[in-house]
């Protein structure tokens, strides 16, 4: 027989990770994976994951049984009410059906594997969906569809030159795309560009969605970490579901609590399918379909995560103190932000920089190129994405100046 295995290159973004951890540089500055760092530059265990924990531990059931194959159902449960609303006309009229995920990648991978099986046309047996991811988008994006056998493709979403949406030709993409399409759209804090479209702009997108029959999919990976809201961050979600003024065939909702709650390797997220209408027998069959997808790959889901955030999320007290930490990480982040404009100005480096304070969430879309990020990483030990994404969380007190002074020797040179 014939082997042929082709040697990939490193994961962008875990690729940075590991370069990074080889770099003895003792001034060597993080701005790759999007993980919350505190001011010091060190991961931080969120006071209300802590406390949780603490129950946890204490609590006469605590174990490690198998969950469900569905995963906690008091997890789900409190999951959907985070992301769609407390008021969420979707759960009162009982049309969300929900499942644990390994995180926001085993949601996607859910959402792929579901739609590959079972989104067909009536009238059309041919018919397979076309995956549209924005462009740029997260690295991971593609591939997740891509191995759960569907077809990608991306509409314009960045416009380099002026540091802001292409509106016009994201909403023309729409409507020139089959009818059918699914839209992958990011809830908040567009990863990598940090710069998620305006209320007028999102009525916009969604109208075009709605009115082509397309299929929208929310990634919802960093809710709170725009406005440091829950409820702010879910708006586009909340009003394509609940303002009645669109008809989809349906919404899909990949939500994530890596960052929001720093429990990045605990896996810890869920799947959301809303349908139009009520329906108890498509309810169950969906959630059916599902439950043999995950019973597959993985048997059923982590429990230790799901356990301390469903606690977060069923204790009031812990649930005040989350939103405080909610406000803890995104107004450093956005300080953060402030300074480096700053700093920047004060060198005077060449280019307009106010598109970092613009920007949300975990992400700068700086606009550095790969060589000059590539420069950053080998001269100043400052590691960022090869397409000019810095995570801004890995700025801190201690190294904002050394990182705007290494831009600026970097632009100027
Ligand atoms: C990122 O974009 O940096 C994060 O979502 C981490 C990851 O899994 O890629």
């Amino acid at each position: 027989y014939h082997v042929n295995i082709p040697q990939l290159p490193p994961d962008p973004l875990f690729g940075i990770k590991a370069s990074l951890a080889k770099d003895t540089r003792e001034n060597k500055v993080d701005l790759g994976i999007g993980a919350y760092r505190d001011d010091h530059g060190k991961p931080w265990i969120l006071p209300s994951v802590k406390l949780a924990e603490d129950l946890l531990h204490h609590s006469a059931d605590y174990n490690h049984e198998y969950l469900p194959i569905s995963g906690l159902k008091k997890f789900t449960e409190e999951a959907a009410k985070v992301i769609l609303g407390e008021e969420s006309s979707a759960i009162k009229e009982d049309r969300v059906v929900s499942i644990q995920s390994l995180s926001g990648t085993g949601s996607l991978h859910l959402a792929g594997t579901f739609i590959n099986k079972f989104y067909r046309k009536k009238d059309d047996a041919s018919f397979r969906a076309v995956v549209y991811v924005s462009d740029p988008t997260w690295s991971n994006h593609m591939q997740i569809f891509s191995s759960c056998g569907l077809a990608t493709t991306k509409y314009p979403y960045w416009n380099d030159a002026t540091k802001q949406l292409k509106i016009d030709q994201y909403v023309q993409a729409i409507e020139q795309a089959p009818k059918g399409s699914v839209f992958l759209l990011h809830a908040t804090a567009h990863n990598p560009t940090g710069m998620d479209p305006k209320p007028e702009e999102w009525k916009r997108i969604l109208k075009a969605i709605s009115d082509n029959g397309h299929l929208p999919l929310f990634d919802c990976a960093y809710q709170g970490f725009t406005t440091g809201s829950l409820a702010k961050d879910a708006w586009a979600l909340r009003h394509a579901i609940d303002s009645g003024d669109y008809h989809f065939p349906g919404i899909l909702v990949c939500q994530s609590f890596a960052k929001n709650c720093g429990m990045y390797g605990e896996r810890v997220g869920a799947f959301h399918v809303v349908l139009p209408e009520h329906d108890d027998a498509l309810n169950s069959a969906i959630l059916s379909q599902l439950s043999k997808i995950v019973r597959s790959e993985i048997s059923n889901p982590p429990g230790y995560g799901a356990k301390v955030v469903s606690l977060i999320l069923t204790t009031p007290q812990l649930k005040k103190q989350w939103e405080r930490d909610l406000i803890t990480m995104s107004s450093r982040i956005m300080g953060m932000r402030k300074q480096l404009v700053v700093e920047l100005q004060r060198l005077g480096t060449p280019g307009s920089w106010n598109h970092i304070t613009e920007q949300k969430g975990m992400f700068s879309y700086t606009g550095l190129t790969p060589s000059q990020t590539e420069k950053l990483a080998h001269d100043y030990a400052i590691y960022m994405s090869k397409n000019g994404r810095a995570s801004i969380a890995g700025l801190n007190p201690g190294n904002v100046k050394y990182v705007a002074k290494a831009i600026d020797d970097v632009i100027r040179s």
